[in-house]
């Protein structure tokens, strides 16, 4: 098992960021080919991805799944243009930087938007969520983000699902982090789209956002976005009825996720990727907690995607400078995402292994111990 899994670039860092992560090789070979953007092969090979998408997230024939260029926020914002109308509005659940983002798109956009702030320590809280569209009259929507990745704190989709359906709105999930790990809920009643994107938990490249919508929402939404590129509806029935998307496609990162896809399957699927992931993040919680590192949350809230953890308390703290000592072992760390407490962040998503995981916690102790800010175990 690990032996398959030494396949990333020898002489470049393993990245533990949440994507751009550490691929296969084979799905680096696979981005090396040139494609025809018009040419049946292509045509075919995008309906090949679809499918493996849907079958990837179990989605039943009533979803389907739209590519759209771009990185993950694109993708998240056409889901908002396209799905909320204009007469609507966005109840935005929020704890963390990608909720705040949400938010900010969809103001944007135009939208009604109203905030539930939670903090960044605490999940989610359904109820409030329900309170607020009680508030709200004529509010449409509610949008979460599944794993909020600023911190990686895991919300209770399946609760906020039910209870947002119950409340007769609509659910947007930006699933962004956890598509292709955990069950992001793709046929629940009361979910309009959830957002994922190439380059994360399916281990592609980077450039392709993924919404996976019921067809029966995709088709009232014809004709409402504001956004000639980022219309979901258009892109979906053009690429119904002609096979080819309506723009210049990534033609390589779109062959790079066909490979992604065809490991992914060989690693048993969402289960399969789910269980190493888990791993990954109970040995790096494991191999943190021995050196002394403090956890960011407490461990009921963490999601198996990425982990922070609290700097060193002091004046001599500095990520830059931890960046470069651990980069120059072999790993790229993330920074923090945090306005008020200094932070760093460790991703355990991508091709890596619990090995890769305490490794690179023994890099991050070297490199604190270079700077003099770590010998006893004490990281807070
Ligand atoms: C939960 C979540 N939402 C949105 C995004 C934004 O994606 P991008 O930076 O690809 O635009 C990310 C990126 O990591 C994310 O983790």
């Amino acid at each position: 098992m690990i032996e398959e899994f030494t396949d990333h670039h020898k002489d470049r860092p393993v990245l533990l960021t949440p994507g751009p992560l550490t691929t296969h090789e084979d799905v680096r070979r696979a981005a090396g080919v040139d494609w025809g953007s018009r040419d049946d092969d292509f045509t075919a090979l995008t309906k090949q991805v679809t499918h493996q998408i849907l079958a990837a997230a179990g989605a039943d024939e009533t979803i389907a799944c739209v590519l759209m260029q771009g990185s993950g926020t694109f993708a998240v914002e056409a889901a908002l243009r396209t799905f909320i109308p204009k007469r609507g509005g966005i109840i935005v659940g929020v704890n963390g930087a990608y909720g705040e983002r949400m938010a900010r798109l969809a103001e944007r956009a135009g939208l009604k938007v109203t905030v539930v702030d939670h903090g960044y320590t605490e999940a989610i809280d359904p109820t409030r969520l329900v309170e607020a569209l009680r508030k709200n009259p004529g509010y449409t929507h509610v949008g979460v983000t599944h794993c909020e990745t600023s911190t990686g704190l895991l919300n209770p989709l399946p609760q906020i699902a039910d209870a947002v359906h119950e409340a007769g709105a609509r659910l947007i999930v930006d699933a962004m982090s956890t598509f292709g790990a955990l069950d992001t809920l793709v046929n629940h009643p009361g979910v309009d789209a959830v957002v994922a994107a190439s380059g994360k938990c399916l281990e592609g490249l980077p450039g392709v956002g993924i919404v996976l919508s019921p067809r029966m929402v995709l088709a009232g939404a014809d004709g409402r976005c504001d956004s000639l590129s980022l219309d979901l509806a258009d892109q979906f029935t053009h690429m119904e009825s002609t096979g080819q998307w309506r723009f210049t496609p990534p033609t390589h990162v779109v062959a790079g996720l066909a490979a992604a896809m065809e490991i992914f399957e060989a690693e048993g699927g969402r289960t399969g990727r789910l269980r190493r992931y888990q791993a990954n993040s109970q040995a790096l919680a494991e191999a943190a907690a021995q050196s002394g590192l403090h956890p960011y949350l407490p461990q009921e809230l963490q999601a198996p995607v990425i982990h922070t953890f609290f700097a060193p308390q002091t004046d001599d703290w500095s990520f830059p400078t931890l960046y470069a000592l651990v980069k120059r072992r072999g790993f790229i760390l993330y920074p923090g995402k945090l306005t008020k407490e200094e932070t760093f962040r460790v991703g355990c998503i991508g091709r890596v292994t619990p090995d890769t995981m305490r490794d690179a916690v023994g890099a991050i102790g070297a490199g604190l111990a270079e700077m003099r800010l770590i010998t006893t175990g004490a990281a807070r």
